[in-house]
């Protein structure tokens, strides 16, 4: 039986535990028919850290998620937790884990399956067969750059202050990060920003040519501004491979890339740091979507999300490239027999909830498994 691995579930709020709960019968599946033994703890983040511990994510999450090989996580958020002082929302459980732990290189796969082509906002010949991975900073940017705030200026007027700053480390050790990725993929990699109006994006855009033409000489590398990624993505998506952008842009244009696969509850998500002197790498998965609190506590959600960020832990963390193509496989075929969570609902096609999507996939693992 291989060595045991550590993993983190953060459930967080609104749908993130019922999806989760569907990953838990994943990972008992695996357990018992595939001899790969988990050693799992769970912790409290967003409002349901808020509630128990009064804060989004406690100095006890965040040193369980440094010993954890990984960390699983759900959704954070509700409208419960609104009314919070800005220093105290839910949110600030994933920034907190993602800025400590260093997971600096956000990577969002927007894979159109072929069952869903139909489900997309766009025409579906301009979307079959999408296959884009966008690399999104994720501890850098205006996310947190410093001065930031609201105050008064002279005139007696409130001013509010974010800034975008990147010093040249952060963007090469991201741009790598997509160049890597890149050479495994369709060898592209659209790096975007705004170096027409911002500074950082000058900086940005020199610093990704340099990166290449040092260590990637032989991945194609293509410059375009961030506002036109946007239009392009939603005319020409498929011309893209690697899309590399800050913070911000990413954050953007990943919400864009999900809507044209039809449903972000079918969206994983894995956020890494970096490769330290033992070998070992923090690394964080989580669905794209939020935490729902509309459809919270019906079933209903779509476990999919959840279930494939856990395919993608299985890959990235711990190199278990055939199980995580077998989960990929498993929900692609319960998509294609037809069954289908509210949030992908097609005319002719059966809608069910949570727990028979999560079995439904169980049952499509256990028909492949040797
Ligand atoms: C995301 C989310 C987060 C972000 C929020 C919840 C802080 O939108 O992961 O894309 O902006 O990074
Ligand atoms: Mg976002």
């Amino acid at each position: 039986m291989p060595a045991n691995k550590k993993l983190l579930v953060l459930p967080g709020d609104g749908i993130g535990p019922e999806v989760m709960g569907e990953v838990r019968r994943v990972m008992d599946w695996m357990q018992v028919r595939r001899a790969v033994s988990f050693d799992v703890q769970e912790g409290l983040v967003g409002g349901a850290g808020i509630d128990a511990d009064g804060t989004p994510c406690s100095d006890a999450t965040v040193a369980a998620a440094r010993q954890a090989d990984a960390v699983l996580f759900g959704s954070v958020g509700g409208p419960k937790w609104d009314k919070l002082p800005f220093e105290q929302r839910p949110e600030l459980g994933i920034l907190r884990l993602r800025k400590e732990l260093g997971l600096f290189a956000n990577l969002r796969p927007a894979l159109v399956l072929e069952p869903l082509a139909e489900a997309s906002s766009l025409r579906a010949d301009l979307v079959r067969g999408l296959d884009i991975m966008i690399v999104r900073e994720s501890t850098g940017g205006i996310y947190f750059g410093e001065p930031r705030g609201i105050s008064m200026n002279a005139a007696g007027k409130r001013v509010g202050i974010d800034t975008e700053v990147y010093t040249e480390d952060e963007i090469a050790r991201v741009a790598r990060v997509a160049f890597d990725l890149a050479r495994n993929r369709r060898n592209k990699v659209t790096s975007v920003e705004k170096a027409n109006v911002m500074q950082s994006g000058r900086l940005w855009r020199a610093v990704v040519g340099e990166v290449r033409a040092a260590e990637y000489p032989d991945v194609e590398l293509e410059n375009m501004y961030a506002d036109n990624c946007a239009m392009q993505l939603a005319s020409r998506p498929k011309q893209f491979d690697v899309i590399l952008g800050s913070n911000l842009f990413g954050d953007l244009l990943s919400d864009l890339a999900a809507a044209l696969t039809g449903s972000l509850g079918m969206l994983p998500s894995a956020t890494l740091g970096a490769v330290g002197s033992d070998g070992r790498r923090h690394a964080l998965y989580e669905p794209i979507h939020g935490s729902a609190p509309d459809i919270a506590g019906r079933g209903i959600a779509n476990p999919c999300a959840q279930i494939l960020s856990f395919a993608m832990l299985l890959r990235y963390s711990f190199g278990m490239v055939e199980d995580a193509a077998a989960i990929e496989g498993a929900v692609e075929r319960v998509l294609a027999s037809g069954l289908r969570t509210a949030d992908i609902m097609q005319p002719g096609r059966a809608r069910v909830g949570t727990a028979v999507m999560g079995e439904a996939v169980l049952r499509e693992l256990e028909k492949h498994a040797s």
